[in-house]
């Protein structure tokens, strides 16, 4: 068979996409190796960014506005209290806390709403003839097999992306950055310890108290890279959050631990975001650190910018849009890059860090908190970008 867009990936950054192209009229093809239940499984992160917010009203769903929490600002914890980070106040903006797996379930349900082509838990997933008219080859979930020739393929596949893997080491160039920690994350029956969520830096290391309902929270701590989960237990979960935010003044209100998760933890991109035919988007193009949730805020943003040039290039014929992509996808790329880098390297202890190193840190956090410039560049960031225009 033959479309016009052929997808590889069906979670949010994928089905946004389709999404987008559906209401200019434009078809496509959707696949994912996952089951639709195992997607909706995975625990993601929770903070979305007003731009996010308005993809899902503009014709997904308006279930954000009901199940959906605004939040005006973030806690910074450090040097014995908490400071404040008024977002409303400083850029008047929000953030929202709406897990991914809303966003997902949201997406696969508009989609089936409105007719589109989407299959979950396929297998032998590959492709093909990427300089041309490309071809994507799957078995379906009844054991058929199916070969797809579209226009253009997008590869939405995340971070173990087969299709960046697609692109021939000669046509492509990867940066990358470890991190000598990882994020240990918990689900808790719990209430919530606070109206918003805490960044917290004690000389134990670092945590971040989020939220999921208001039966449920959502909390994680810096660990080893090779922690393992069952050497946690929820007394020792407990001691290591409340060590790294009592210090800074404040309390959590603790209960069964339900899910663990060792989060891995690293910055990576690799450009083009186009070979030929294909564009890369969302966690297959580029990886960032948990701390500061843009991960899926930078996967949709990538989205809309590749459905508007997507459109160009095929009701206008013009090739130069996907060149576009790269260029206009990766200007906020490399901010958010920059952001979580950031966030990350302010909040978070290592291991043979010297003393200077810890009383620089608490200088630096002084510095941001301290100014209203400080509270500012942060805010901007943390509530989003606007996405860069075409021209
Ligand atoms: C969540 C995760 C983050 O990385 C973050 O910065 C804020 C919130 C979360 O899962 O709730």
């Amino acid at each position: 068979s033959r479309v016009p867009v052929a997808i590889v990936g069906a979670g949010p950054a994928g089905l946004m996409l389709s999404h987008l192209l559906a209401r200019v009229g434009i078809e496509s093809i959707n696949i994912d190796i996952r089951s639709r239940k195992e997607i909706e499984e995975t625990h993601r992160a929770g903070i979305l960014e007003q731009g996010s917010v308005d993809m899902l009203l503009d014709g997904v769903s308006d279930r954000v506005l009901r199940d959906g929490h605004r939040h005006d600002g973030i806690e910074l914890g450090f040097g014995g209290e908490g400071h404040r980070i008024n977002f409303r106040e400083l850029v008047g903006a929000s953030a929202y806390l709406y897990p991914q797996t809303d966003v997902f379930i949201d997406l696969a349900d508009a989609r089936e709403r409105d007719g589109g082509d989407v299959r979950f838990s396929v297998t032998d997933v590959s492709v093909d003839d990427l300089l041309g008219s490309p071809v994507m080859r799957f078995t379906d979930a009844d054991g058929v097999a199916h070969e797809v020739r579209a226009d253009y393929l997008v590869g939405a596949d995340g971070s173990r992306s087969i299709c960046r893997q697609a692109v021939p080491e000669a046509e492509r160039t990867q940066y990358f950055h470890e991190y000598p920690f990882a994020w240990f994350g918990i689900l808790a029956e719990a209430p919530p310890s606070s109206p918003e969520l805490i960044y917290s830096r004690s000389d134990d290391g670092f945590a971040l108290i989020s939220q999921r309902t208001e039966t449920i929270q959502r909390m994680y701590f810096q660990c080893d890279p090779k922690a393992n989960v069952d050497d946690y237990s929820d007394d020792r979960i407990w001691d290591e959050l409340s060590k790294r935010v009592e210090p800074n003044g404040f309390t959590l209100k603790t209960g069964p631990v339900v899910q663990k998760t060792v989060l891995p933890f690293r910055s990576f991109v690799q450009t083009p975001m186009r070979y030929g035919n294909m564009l890369l988007a969302g966690d297959a193009a580029h990886t960032v650190p948990p701390t500061g949730a843009k991960g899926l805020n930078l996967a949709l943003a990538d989205v809309k910018v590749l459905a508007e040039e997507l459109e160009i290039a095929i009701k206008g014929k013009d090739l130069s849009a996907l060149d576009r992509y790269t260029e206009r996808a990766l200007d906020r790329v490399w901010k958010a890059q920059h952001f979580s880098y950031w966030m990350t390297s302010m909040l978070h202890t290592h291991e043979n860090a010297t003393v200077f190193d810890n009383r620089r840190q608490l200088g630096e956090l002084a510095m941001v908190t301290g100014s209203e410039h400080g509270r500012r560049y942060l805010a901007e960031a943390y509530t989003g970008w606007p996405i860069a225009r075409k021209d």
